[in-house]
């Protein structure tokens, strides 16, 4: 691909910037911000690890998308973290207009870009920017199953002791405490999950799964988590540079797909050339339709403030 561009050069574009650049997904990696300087600042340091790392990927910063007219992905990280004294709503309805001026800008510069969603609220986010950038839905993605799986994996593979590698799993769902890990879906190369964790294990770790953003924050308490996320998108970046057809689970604009429409909402994805290729529709238990249906009512309540 000739360009790759991340808005936002905080903590995760700025680390998804380097990841792009690193793996040579693109020729130039273009990292946009509002901030003077730091985007500027952050790619030339970037390019300048290139002769130490052996990467030939350009990294550039800019504060304005004119250098990034023609990129194929828009990773958007843009967005404010809550501060004190800010509701939930205010977060939601300020990010909501950072998003919105981001994804007019990248349809004006790039109108056939695919854009890989990362901001928060994530489902809500993926939203605004379909409706701004007026990209139909194989074109708006949002990460957040990548991550929430992820830490799920992360914290299975501990506790069976086996490799990371070999964990094959699944979160869907809305990214926040109602997401939907999957453990009829959760297999050790095949072997359900069940024979080798315990029923109270394994509840331990689908509720650590639901907090693993939180807990992050606990730590940093300055910020939330930059590394894992940063890895997902860039994960979904090269599914589709590559056309590899993965599965994975994404936010995707449901139109009749698990019995709903119009809301995005984390379901297993094909990613490839084309963005969202396919939305793969498995067998559910009662329990877990259930427990879609309640993280997708937990998507739609903020929907109705942008
Ligand atoms: P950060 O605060 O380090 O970086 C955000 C950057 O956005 C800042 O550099 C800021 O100057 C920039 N920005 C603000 N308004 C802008 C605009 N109009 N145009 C361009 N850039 C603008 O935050 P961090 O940690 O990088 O997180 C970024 C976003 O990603 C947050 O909304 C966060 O909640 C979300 N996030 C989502 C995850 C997911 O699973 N979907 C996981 C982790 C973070
Ligand atoms: C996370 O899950 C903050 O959404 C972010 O870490």
């Amino acid at each position: 691909m000739d360009k790759i561009t991340v808005v936002g050069a905080g903590n995760v574009g700025a680390t998804a910037a380097q990841r792009v650049a690193e793996k040579e997904l693109a020729r130039e990696v273009v990292l946009i911000d509002i901030a003077e300087g730091i985007p500027q600042g952050k790619g030339l340091d970037q390019w300048e690890s290139a002769p130490i790392e052996g990467f030939d990927s350009r990294v550039v910063g800019s504060n304005g998308y004119e250098e990034s007219a023609g990129s194929g992905i828009y990773i958007v990280t843009a967005g404010i973290a809550r501060k004190p004294g800010m509701s939930r709503d205010d977060l939601l309805t300020t990010n909501a207009g950072i998003v919105r001026q981001v994804a007019e800008n990248i349809a004006r510069v790039s109108p056939d870009a695919i854009i890989i969603m990362v901001s928060n609220p994530l489902d809500v986010m993926c939203y605004v920017a379909m409706k701004a950038s007026g990209f139909p839905r194989e074109r708006v993605i949002g990460m957040a199953g990548v991550l929430d799986t992820a830490r799920y994996r992360s914290f299975l593979a501990l506790e069976a002791d086996v490799s990371v590698e070999d964990i094959q799993a699944m979160v869907l769902g809305g990214h926040g405490d109602t997401m939907v890990p999957l453990i009829s879906y959760t297999t050790v190369s095949g072997i359900p999950i069940t024979q080798l964790i315990s029923k109270e294990k394994l509840d331990a770790i689908v509720d650590r799964t639901r907090n693993g953003g939180a807990e992050i924050v606990k730590y940093l308490k300055t910020g939330s988590a930059y590394y894992a996320p940063s890895a997902g998108a860039v994960q979904m970046a090269e599914a589709i540079v590559k056309d590899k057809k993965r599965i994975l689970p994404c936010a995707a604009w449901l139109q009749g797909e698990y019995g709903m429409s119009d809301l995005f909402l984390g379901v297993p994805c094909k990613l490839g050339r084309n963005g969202l290729e396919q939305i793969i529709e498995v067998e559910l238990t009662d329990a877990e339709r259930d427990e879609l249906k309640k993280s997708a009512d937990a998507v739609l309540e903020p929907m109705k403030l942008v």
